[in-house]
């Protein structure tokens, strides 16, 4: 009896270092140092994970440029509805039309957004979100250069030829769940893939990827005289938040941090400050942009609480340090580097 259940205890052990092996991240991986020696800052890659990546970031080439006929939208009166783009050249203008197309819309084309009957007509909601998201589009490209520098966005960076982004977020309450001793668990112990299946807080979004979040939770001194500190709910969801930013870069935490003080921003590496700012900015896109069209998407596209979908790092990175590895689209379309009046 004894030795049947070691037996029974082997074999199930030989099975789960298999299953490890083959399924899990398994050697060899690559390890590339990116702070000083001796502090474990390195960072640890899947090259057969890098791989698929490397192929899923590409971006698509531009159209060539366009061919100006030196009338403004604007001055046209073949154009009536244009709020966004009259200071366009209508050459321009059309190119441009066509590149959003192929980056939101390819199998539906024009006509996601348009009226064909009539162009001008504003009836669908599509119209009116792109509108907006032109602005939007304008508003990264020059507001947040301390993080998208010169390399900047297009509609694909977000889009990648789908209508729906892959990577949006709603706010999360978790479903019903029991009530009295267990009514409340945090937002925890349901491993989500929002926090890389962890059981941290499955919706760190809602309260950090907002203006004016506390995400710092580390005490200034060694013990709890009298300051209030962050709650250990609180710190959770700071962790949450970090393995999402990691998630969504394909980075460990040494890539920001040295994690012998990650509170600590002189021993960080330079990477934080950009990192830094997309919280800012990710909140601003979020507060001023998608939240500002709730009104207009239809019940179908919005969340299991009724609230509009939202931007977090993966919406942009999609898994890569650099959104498609760093190449700009936007320097063959600086009409979306225009700053909104
Ligand atoms: C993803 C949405 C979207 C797609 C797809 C799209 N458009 Fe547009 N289109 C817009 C928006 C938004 C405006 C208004 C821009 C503004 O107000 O500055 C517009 C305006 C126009 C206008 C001006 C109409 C007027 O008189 O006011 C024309 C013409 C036009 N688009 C043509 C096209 C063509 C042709 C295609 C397909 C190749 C296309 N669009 C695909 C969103 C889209
Ligand atoms: C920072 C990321 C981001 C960028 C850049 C971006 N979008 Fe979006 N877009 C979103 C999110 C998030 C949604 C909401 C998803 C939904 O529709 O449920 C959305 C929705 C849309 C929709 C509605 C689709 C639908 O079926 O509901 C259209 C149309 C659209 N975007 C057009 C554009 C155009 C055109 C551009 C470039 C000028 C652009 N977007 C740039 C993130 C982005
Ligand atoms: C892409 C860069 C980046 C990565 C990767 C990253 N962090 Fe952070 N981390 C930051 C930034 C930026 C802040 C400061 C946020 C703020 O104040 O708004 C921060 C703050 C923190 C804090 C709070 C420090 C304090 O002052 O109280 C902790 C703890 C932390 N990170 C842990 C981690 C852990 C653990 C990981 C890996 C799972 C990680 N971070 C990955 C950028 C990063
Ligand atoms: C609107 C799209 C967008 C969103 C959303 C976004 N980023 Fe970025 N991020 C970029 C672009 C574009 C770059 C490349 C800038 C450059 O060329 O240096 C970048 C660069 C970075 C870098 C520098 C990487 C390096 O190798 O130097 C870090 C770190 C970073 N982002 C972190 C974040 C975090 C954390 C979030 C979420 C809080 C986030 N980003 C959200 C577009 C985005």
């Amino acid at each position: 009896m004894k030795y049947g259940l070691a037996f029974i205890g082997i074999i199930a052990g030989t099975l789960l270092t298999l299953a490890m092996m083959l399924h899990w991240e398994r050697p060899p991986m690559a390890s590339t140092q990116v702070g000083p020696r001796g502090t474990g800052m390195d960072l640890i890659q899947n090259p057969r994970t890098m791989a698929v990546l490397k192929a899923a970031n590409v971006a698509p080439e531009s159209d060539p440029p366009a061919q100006l006929s030196g009338v403004k939208v604007k001055d046209s009166k073949d154009y009536v509805n244009v709020k966004v783009l009259g200071d366009l050249d209508v050459e321009e203008f059309n190119r441009l039309m066509g590149a959003i197309t192929s980056w939101v819309s390819p199998e539906q084309g024009c006509t996601y957004c348009h009226n064909p009957e009539n162009m001008a007509d504003d009836g669908l909601y599509t119209k009116v979100v792109a509108r907006r998201m032109l602005q939007m589009t304008r508003q990264i490209n020059t507001m947040w250069t301390p993080h998208v520098q010169q390399t900047g966005v297009t509609c694909y960076t977000c889009h990648r030829g789908n209508p729906v982004p892959a990577n949006i977020w709603f706010k999360n309450d978790g479903g019903p769940h029991a009530a009295g001793m267990s009514a409340s668990r945090q937002g925890n112990n349901l491993a989500s893939k929002s926090v890389g299946l962890t059981s941290l807080p499955y919706d760190p979004f809602t309260t950090l990827l907002a203006k004016g979040a506390q995400i710092r939770i580390s005490g200034t001194e060694a013990l709890p005289t009298g300051k209030p500190g962050a709650s250990i709910q609180d710190t959770e969801k700071t962790y949450a938040l970090m393995i999402h930013m990691s998630e969504s870069l394909g980075v460990n935490c040494t890539f920001c941090h040295n994690s012998r003080q990650f509170a600590s921003w002189a021993e960080s590496r330079p990477q934080r400050v950009p990192a830094w700012h997309g919280i800012r900015m990710v909140a601003d896109v979020n507060e001023t942009f998608l939240v500002s069209l709730q009104g207009v998407f239809p019940a179908n596209r919005l969340g299991p609480s009724g609230d509009v979908a939202k931007v977090n790092c993966a919406t942009c990175h999609q898994g890569v340090n650099k959104p498609l590895y760093g190449v700009s689209m936007v320097k063959d379309y600086p009409e979306l580097r225009v700053p909104n009046p």
